[in-house]
């Protein structure tokens, strides 16, 4: 391969002078994690040691290039940095971020090109990236990444198979040496304890990255390819997305870790002061269901009489935002030529004076662009389209991708990363929010582009309409994989966990899944324990209104408050249970879910202020019944000394409220 191919990194097999063998090296602040670099004749690796064990063998680094090449003889010089610094920013899980790293950065000189692979390593994990510089190289071609992640020992993963088009599919649990090709975040834990998740960071103008087992048996970056097969084409200067491994002791502490975030750079929107997680409710749900359509016609859900409905709930129940799917012209034509008019809305949808009555109830209103994977149309007319809405005082819109590219693009190829990041500095702009489904993955962007609030990218609610659905067991393991990456729209909280009557009454039997499967696979309190632990910065609840009228528990989501200040991930195992508290203001909030067994956890109350009694509400599985729609509500006064026990049927859950008692 080095002879057919140049390797930015290591090329030419020239002499190696004693220069090129010395192993340097960088540790975490705490010592606990050490990256040593090392390059022969052949190759240059990395290695990664935690606690004195190795976790990673030595794997190669580099990106493959017929443009240039740096040989091994290239001259190589070290540069060491750190940092320490807290940083805040407008919204999050946690709006304080500290970021604490030692920094190796090894720099190889050619003659004609230089490049540096930075290293960081943090006390919960490490990353690197390559960045280079090719005089005189305007364009160059990226025809593969040598990056390899060789563990040490085997052990156990949680991953969705590799795949380029898209990130709805079931997890498996399988052996890390029996993996052949998995997304990112790829999470493990090793035979020797070790817990990790290998992803990246502040992905843009690149391909994503896929692990997969080459001919060596290791696992190796595959980047998404463009049609013709190159990865991408980048300019002679370049920096690469970062490749990270997040590691540490307990299955929580990969939640409770900011690296990604960290890795990513400061806003570049000044004025964030349109940005403003919400909560919101929306015409949706029905569509997925079958007993409301999209297109215009007798079921359309999308009328001025629902969006008039929808927005007085919203207005009755400290909810800040309304969807609307189906309001524009296009639907006929979905899964076929794909042509949606951003602009023209419905005749019965009258968007004018729906849009004025929102704000006399200061509802924003969400505006919806599927596009059916027709970038070209959708890039020709979004400039226009943003600025229509931020005329109607738009602030937020949720986009969709559910269809193949045209012109034989993979959805996370260069082309689909560049096409994400431009809607997305397009609707900053016109300070539009961006909730995407059908996104590329979330890499910590959000940092940079704060109006990028949240995305799908994992198999949501919907999944649970019209399929076999969404298991107990694949909630379990979401939060330690695919969300931590970042904000999911997985659109919580359907109470009408048995919809099949729903559905029956519409005649639409037939939208079940394979085998005439029905309904939510949880309990209703793990539905609402999801608003807590799926984190989103705009949160839906999910259901038709009519299912929340009178409901005594969706009182959870009046109280609740997706503008969250802190989170803390309690406790949890991978695929078993998790239990998460977030604080917004002087409210704290806890969501516990299990998998398909009933379990009962003890959770100290040590997170809440000390010396603050609170009422706490508790919403809780019936478990007398064992009745998966029941909910057991009740109130108590705790404090932060106070230890409460969780109790929760198969694939149950409980949400709790802590209201300071003299708020
Ligand atoms: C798939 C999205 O995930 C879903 O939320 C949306 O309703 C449909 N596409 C239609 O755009
Ligand atoms: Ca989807």
């Amino acid at each position: 391969m080095y002879l057919k191919h140049s390797v930015i990194g290591m090329a030419s097999l020239a002499l190696c002078f004693s220069s090129c063998q010395t192993t340097p090296e960088v540790t975490s602040p705490d010592g606990n994690i050490k990256v040593m670099f090392h390059r022969d004749a052949d190759r240059m690796t990395y290695a990664v040691n935690v606690d004195g064990r190795e976790l990673l063998l030595p794997s190669a680094l580099g990106v493959v290039s017929p443009q240039f090449a740096i040989s091994s003889g290239a001259e190589m010089s070290l540069s060491f940095d750190s940092c320490d610094e807290t940083w805040e920013q407008p919204w999050g899980e946690n709006k304080l971020i500290v970021n604490k790293y030692n920094e190796m950065a090894v720099t190889l000189t050619d003659s004609a090109a230089v490049m540096t692979i930075r290293f960081r390593v943090f006390d919960d994990g490490m990353a690197f990236r390559y960045e280079w510089n090719a005089s005189g190289c305007d364009t160059m071609t990226v025809t593969d990444e040598l990056t390899e992640f060789a563990f040490a020992t085997n052990g156990t993963s949680w991953s969705i198979p590799g795949n380029f088009e898209t990130y709805e599919l079931d997890y498996r649990v399988l052996p890390i040496g029996d993996v052949t090709d998995a997304n990112t975040p790829f999470t493990f834990k090793t035979e020797t304890g070790v817990y990790g998740s290998i992803h990246e960071a502040a992905l843009y103008d690149y391909p994503e990255m896929v692990l997969r087992r080459n001919d060596a048996g290791t696992l190796k970056a595959d980047l998404a390819p463009l049609p013709d097969g190159v990865k991408a084409y980048v300019p002679g200067r370049f920096t690469t997305p970062w490749r990270t491994v997040q590691i540490g002791k307990k299955a929580v502490d990969l939640i409770n870790s900011a690296l990604i975030l960290n890795l990513n750079e400061p806003s570049k929107i000044s004025d964030t002061s349109w940005i403003k997680p919400q909560k919101y409710i929306g015409i949706w749900w029905g569509m997925h269901l079958g007993t409301q359509t999209w297109v215009m016609g007798p079921r359309h859900g999308a009328t001025t009489d629902n969006a008039i409905k929808y927005i007085d709930f919203a207005a009755a129940n400290n909810i800040q935002g309304v969807l609307f799917e189906g309001w524009n012209e296009g639907w006929e034509n979905w899964g076929g030529n794909q042509h949606f008019d951003y602009i023209k809305a419905y005749a019965d949808f009258v968007i004018d004076s729906i849009a004025r009555y929102a704000q006399t109830k200061h509802i924003e209103l969400w505006m919806h662009n599927e596009t059916g994977g027709n970038i070209p149309e959708y890039e020709a007319a979004m400039d226009s389209a943003f600025a229509y809405y931020a005329s109607l005082g738009v602030h937020t819109l949720k986009t969709g991708y559910a269809g193949g590219f045209k012109g034989g693009y993979f959805h996370h190829s260069q082309y689909g990363v560049q096409h994400y990041q431009r809607v997305v500095e397009t609707a900053a702009k016109y300070k539009l929010m961006v909730d995407a489904h059908e996104p590329i993955k979330e890499t910590g962007i959000r940092r940079t582009w704060p109006n990028m609030m949240t995305r799908e990218g994992a198999r949501g609610m919907e999944w649970n309409a019209w399929s076999a659905g969404n298991t107990a067991t694949y909630l379990c393991t979401l939060p330690f994989v695919r969300l931590l990456s970042g904000p999911m729209d997985y659109t919580p909280g359907i109470f009408d966990i048995d919809y099949s009557r729903a559905k029956a009454d519409k005649g639409r039997l037939e939208w079940n899944g394979p085998n005439g499967d029905c309904c939510i696979k949880t309990t209703l309190p793990r539905q609402i324990a999801n608003w807590v632990i799926i984190y989103s910065p705009l949160q839906m609840a999910a259901d038709q209104i009519e299912n929340y009228y009178g409901h005594p528990a969706f009182r959870f989501f009046r109280d609740f408050n997706a503008d969250c200040d802190m989170s803390v991930a309690l406790q949890g195992e991978i695929g078993q249970y998790i239990v998460v508290a977030r604080r917004a203001a002087d409210r704290w909030y806890l969501g516990a879910g299990t998998d398909s067994e009933g379990r009962t956890v003890n959770q100290p109350l040590d997170f809440l202020e000390p010396g603050v009694t609170y009422e706490a509400t508790v919403y809780a599985d019936d478990i007398e019944a064992s009745d998966p729609k029941g909910v057991i509500i009740s109130t108590s006064r705790v404090t932060s000394t106070d230890t409460i026990e969780i109790k929760m049927l198969p694939a149950g859950g409980q949400a709790i409220t802590f209201i300071p008692v003299n708020e």
